[in-house]
């Protein structure tokens, strides 16, 4: 018995005490980042090799994201700048150990982690009470967050690298412009490294950017008129702490057009009424929360449904697609 408990042990600590580059190595479909490694040492012993950052969970991108990438952009990963390499690898780094197995970290709500990207042409978010205490404090949480959508329940098997379950709803990751990848959820025997752990993502995460350039790259064309008319983008994009509740163009019919009906000044009072002065994640978001808008009316959280069935609305007006970053 307690031979085999001392053999247990040392197994364990054992693939605790790889490298994530012995770790990913061993993953065919991980062999173009293993070659990227590689070829960045600098790039990723500034993340990977220092114990300040631990604990960390890294999103691997598989061959199928090299591939994508390059023909999306016409270039190679390899060839894109050391500076530019250095922040998508940061946003690719989550603050955090999480295993995303089962009904795991990500829980029934999805889960908004934190990760190393924190220059603020990416990130200018501020970090809310809930999110430091989650996640280690201020700082450690300051970088901009990914959203993770856990595979749910009938998908509650784990899915691994050497022996994938199929048939199970997809686990993803939400980033920049409303862009989601798939997940692959490694097992410990795999993805435990001495920093941390690895999963696998199926495309490159996207940096978020500027509210005007997401808003119009999701193609909400009256609320595009709408903060044309008023000339409240330079205010949307210079503030922070501030959340979108964007209206889509059905929205915009079946109210009437205000887009172009309303006078400037009630445009204007109604577009503050549906942004919040806060950053509201869907996973932090409590059935019967208020808000105060910035137009000073009162908005309020109600929510219906666990798991994928979780649905939310803003006073009367149902959430559609929730964390657009
Ligand atoms: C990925 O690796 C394969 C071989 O394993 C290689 O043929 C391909 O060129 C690599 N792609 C990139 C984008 O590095
Ligand atoms: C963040 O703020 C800085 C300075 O105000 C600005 O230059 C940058 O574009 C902003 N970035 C985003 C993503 O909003
Ligand atoms: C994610 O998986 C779905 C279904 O398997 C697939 O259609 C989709 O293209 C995948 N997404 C990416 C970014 O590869
Ligand atoms: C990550 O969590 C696992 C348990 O789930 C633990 O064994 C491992 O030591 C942790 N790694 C770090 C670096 O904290
Ligand atoms: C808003 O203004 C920009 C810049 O002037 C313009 O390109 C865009 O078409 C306008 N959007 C709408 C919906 O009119
Ligand atoms: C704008 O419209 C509101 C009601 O829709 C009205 O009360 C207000 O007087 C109008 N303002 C101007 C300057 O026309
Ligand atoms: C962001 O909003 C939250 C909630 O109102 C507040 O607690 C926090 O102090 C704000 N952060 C900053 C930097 O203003
Ligand atoms: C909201 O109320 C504050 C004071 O409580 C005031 O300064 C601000 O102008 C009001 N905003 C609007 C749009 O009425």
């Amino acid at each position: 018995m307690l031979r085999l408990s001392t053999l247990l042990v040392a197994g364990a600590i054992s693939a605790n005490a790889q490298s994530l580059y012995d770790a990913i190595s061993k993953i065919p479909e991980l062999s173009n980042f293993t070659e990227f490694y590689n070829n960045n040492q600098a790039v990723a012993s500034v993340l990977f090799n220092n114990q300040a950052n631990y604990p960390i969970t890294f999103l691997a991108p598989s061959n199928k994201a090299f591939a994508d990438y390059q023909a999306r952009t016409g270039t190679p990963l390899a060839d894109v700048p050391a500076e530019k390499l250095l922040e998508l690898v940061q946003y690719h780094t989550l603050v955090s150990n999480l295993s995303l197995g089962g009904s795991g970290d990500a829980g029934a709500s999805g889960l908004t982690v934190p990760t190393f990207l924190t220059n603020t042409e990416f990130n200018n978010r501020s970090v809310g009470v809930s999110m430091a205490s989650k996640f280690g404090g201020t700082a450690r949480a300051s970088g901009q967050v990914v959203f993770i959508r856990s595979a749910e329940s009938g998908g509650s098997k784990k899915r691994f690298v050497l022996s994938r379950q199929e048939g199970g709803a997809q686990s993803s990751i939400r980033s920049g412009l409303s862009s989601n990848v798939n997940l692959t959820v490694v097992n410990d025997e795999q993805g435990l490294w001495v920093g941390g752990r690895f999963h696998i993502v199926d495309g490159l995460l996207t940096p978020p950017t500027l509210c005007k350039t997401t808003i119009r790259e999701a193609t909400l064309t009256n609320l595009d008129r709408a903060l044309n008319r008023t000339g409240l983008w330079d205010a949307l994009d210079t503030s922070k702490n501030v959340t979108c509740l964007g209206p889509n163009d059905k929205a915009f019919a079946d109210a009437g057009s205000p887009d172009s009906k309303l006078n400037q000044t009630a445009l204007s009072n109604a577009i503050l009424f549906h942004t919040l002065p806060e950053v509201a994640y869907s996973d932090y978001l409590e059935n019967g929360q208020e808000f105060k808008s910035l137009q000073n009316g009162t908005v309020r959280v109600k929510i219906e449904g666990t798991g994928k069935d979780r649905k939310i609305w803003f006073n009367n007006a149902k959430v559609v697609d929730a964390n657009v970053l």
